[in-house]
């Protein structure tokens, strides 16, 4: 399937400022939590309502300080079409932007059911609701639905979609029923595909943020492989000023792709992490790779900078600024690395890799 060729990135009138409430599913999340804090700072007096259903990564103390009258938070997943559609009649919702998913490719190998749910059924979810009542889309997905990228290509938002992981084949699926719902219901939409995002508050399973804090607690880093895979990492705060200039801007029906468009290795990242948190050394350990692992992302951006939109971060100021808040906020991911649940997952995850490397 190809997608609409979007010539004209630019829409004509979309007032997301205006709305009478700003939907954000997964907003106690990193990504989410970051785009809210955003949004509340440069519309004090519009009433945002986040939806939640606060699993693992989700966390209300992420928005700690914010919530009040014009700040909500409703409960629920994406998937229940009741508790959508009462939240969008209650609070007057005039735009969805939906972060709310299961991300993490390495929890999508341990078991992937919960990911075609959640983003899938739960997109398709918020499409059927948004159709009903005329209410925008927005649906942040991910570079890696394109799969491996062979360098020197550059992933367009035309090129087709070949995802090898289950949570990227999700968020690909995802993108097809938001795309179909805009061919053939006329449904308002927009979508941005980002490169890896990096910044505060990013769960400890994914690769920065596990590095930071193991190397802060004095343990390897796992790197998979040879660690030569290519990530372009990307500071949060640009990605979501991506998504407000979309939101605002973006022809209904367009994708865009947002990074930076420059690359780091894995082995690179676990060198600048260790070298924000003046450590001597990278205490890297080579592990047993993950199954299908893509080498490669890399993104061409020329539709969203059509749009007015340049990173503020390289790779690798992005990467040394994540690192350092890791080190500067040990009471927020201390709790989670004590957590049951995360020391669940990483022995299952690492006990037998770093065991046998
Ligand atoms: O590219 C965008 C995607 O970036 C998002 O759609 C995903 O939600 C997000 O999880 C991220 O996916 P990655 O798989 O690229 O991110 P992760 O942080 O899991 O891994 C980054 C790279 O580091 C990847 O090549 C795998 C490697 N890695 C990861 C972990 C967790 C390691 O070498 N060791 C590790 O322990």
């Amino acid at each position: 399937m190809s997608f609409p060729p979007t010539t004209t990135p630019h829409a004509p009138a979309r007032q997301p400022d205006t709305w009478p409430a700003l939907l954000v599913t997964g907003g106690c999340g990193f990504i989410g939590s970051r785009f809210v804090e955003r949004w509340r700072a440069a519309h004090p007096a519009q009433p945002v309502v986040v939806l939640d259903s606060l699993t693992y990564a989700g966390r209300p103390e992420n928005l700690a300080g914010l919530w009040g009258p014009a700040l909500h938070l409703e409960v629920a997943s994406i998937t229940d079409a009741d508790a959508v559609r009462r939240v969008c009649d209650q609070y007057g919702v005039g735009g969805i932007v939906n972060f709310a998913a299961q991300t993490h490719v390495d929890q999508s190998i341990l078991g992937s059911l919960e990911f075609t749910h959640t983003n899938v059924l739960g997109t398709h979810t918020l499409l059927e609701v948004a159709r009903e009542r005329g209410i925008h889309l927005h649906q942040v997905s991910t570079d890696e639905v394109y799969g491996d990228v062979p360098a020197p290509h550059h992933s367009l938002e035309t090129d087709p979609l070949t995802p090898r992981s289950p949570y990227a084949a999700s968020k690909a699926a995802a993108d097809h029923l938001v795309l179909a719902y805009h061919q053939t219901h006329g449904s308002s939409v927009t979508v941005t595909r980002a490169a890896n995002n990096v910044g505060p508050r990013q769960h400890l399973e994914k690769a920065l943020a596990l590095f930071a804090t193991n190397a802060l607690l004095g343990l390897p880093l796992p790197l998979y492989g040879d660690g030569l895979q290519q990530r372009d990492y990307m500071h949060v705060d640009d990605h979501c000023a991506a998504i407000e200039l979309v939101l605002r801007g973006g022809a209904s029906g367009g994708v865009f792709n947002v990074g930076t468009g420059l690359e780091l290795s894995n082995r690179r990242m676990a060198q600048l992490v260790t070298q924000a948190l003046g450590l001597p050394d990278a205490p890297v350990r080579h592990v047993s790779d993950r199954p299908g692992h893509d080498r490669r992302y890399s993104l061409n951006t020329d539709r969203v900078q059509a749009l007015g939109w340049a990173p503020d971060f390289t790779p690798e100021q992005a990467v040394l600024s994540a690192a350092r808040w890791y080190a500067a906020n040990r009471a927020w991911w201390e709790p989670i690395r004590r957590s049951e649940a995360f020391a669940a997952y990483y022995e299952r995850q690492y006990a037998a890799r770093l065991g046998a490397s």
